[in-house]
């Protein structure tokens, strides 16, 4: 392992005022989506649309540091044969994959699951990286809410498990000269408030702390990908902008060490604006030891999907949607943004 050059890979993707884009949507996943807008998934038409968003010049060169790709593109040629690994490295951004394999029920945890791919992982890190990957992502799934027993999840079977797959995979991931992206997500779907919120984030992050320093992972050489502190989506009691960004400074700041080069965001959910206003917010509050920015999949690709909704003809107006969503999160990444920006799309 060369920490040194990890650790360039790491600064780069969290450079001021980029962020990443998370365009590593599984196949049922990106199928979801595109029903949504009346869209079949179909390989061309995954590579169209992926395309569409490579090839948006403005938001790739000026926003965008690195783009999470899921398997099947990393392999994809766009229309005119040119890779699309290509199109994102013309860009000057930075590729990477997504290489956990999705997840599976853990035994004895109802309602609680485990993240998989950890074996053979080795050997599918170093066909990425010789296709060009640099960074990779594993997200782990955490639920708040209840079991169907009646008992509080999560459980420490479940947040430990799934602490330690990540440590597994960041450690290989480095072995292979690759910078890992953590990913512990804790879901927003339940009633429960931002303060339990909090709670569980904050035994998550400090468990997957342990067990990164179990494993020897370099810090210095890896990006995490937390959720925020917020309610759930349906608690009646909604936290406001201040609330969101004063309580993640302060769970980051209590769990995250300063050797971490960057937080980058996953959005999880929230509108796309709310992921925007949040992450302005809390640069607003400044003073943080790791660059802070946004690694979003829904919150930069739902106006996009639905300008474009499969039409040749819009491809241009879906490029100007996600140039417009890029831009607005690069200057929250900076505690730049203002709600009034939002109604200039065209700048
Ligand atoms: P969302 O921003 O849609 O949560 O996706 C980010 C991501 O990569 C989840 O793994």
């Amino acid at each position: 392992m060369n920490l040194s050059d990890l650790n360039k890979v790491a600064q780069a993707m969290v450079q001021p005022g980029k962020g990443l884009l998370a365009a590593d949507e599984s196949g049922g996943t990106i199928k979801k989506r595109f029903d949504a807008i009346g869209v079949t998934s179909t390989e061309q038409s995954r590579r169209d649309y992926r395309e569409m968003l490579f090839r948006s010049k403005q938001a790739m060169t000026q926003a965008i540091s690195g783009v999470i790709l899921y398997d099947e593109t990393i392999w994809q040629d766009g229309k005119d044969g040119t890779p699309l690994i290509k199109l994102i490295e013309q860009a000057g951004a930075i590729p990477g994959i997504k290489v956990d394999e999705g997840t599976q029920g853990l035994p004895n945890c109802p309602g609680e699951t485990i993240t998989l791919g950890l074996d053979k992982l080795a050997e599918r890190l170093a066909k990425y990286y010789k296709q060009g990957a640099r960074f990779a992502k594993w997200r782990a799934v955490i639920d708040i809410g209840q079991n169907s027993s009646g008992q509080a999840i999560p459980s420490y079977a479940a947040v430990h498990a799934n602490a330690h797959a990540l440590a597994r995979y960041a450690a290989l991931c480095q072995a292979a000269q690759i910078v890992p992206i953590v990913e512990p997500e804790v879901l927003m779907d339940g009633d429960h408030d931002i303060d339990r919120c909090y709670e569980v984030t904050q035994f998550v992050l400090k468990e997957t702390f342990q067990e990164l320093y179990f494993q020897k992972v370099a810090l210095e050489g890896m990006i995490l990908k937390p959720n925020m502190a917020v309610a759930g989506k349906k608690s009646a009691k909604q936290a406001t902008l201040d609330e969101v960004a004063e309580k993640t400074v302060r769970l980051l700041k209590a769990c995250v060490p300063a050797a971490v080069p960057g937080i980058a965001f996953l959005s999880g959910g929230q509108s796309d604006q709310d992921a925007t206003a949040h992450l302005d917010a809390i640069n607003k509050i400044g003073g943080l030891p790791w660059s802070v920015t946004f690694s979003y999949g829904r919150a930069l690709q739902a106006a996009p999907q639905q300008a474009w909704s499969g039409k040749p003809d819009n491809v241009a107006a879906g490029q100007q949607a996600f140039t417009h969503r890029a831009r607005m999160n690069s200057l929250a990444s900076k505690g730049e943004w203002a709600p009034e920006l939002e109604h200039n799309k065209a700048a």
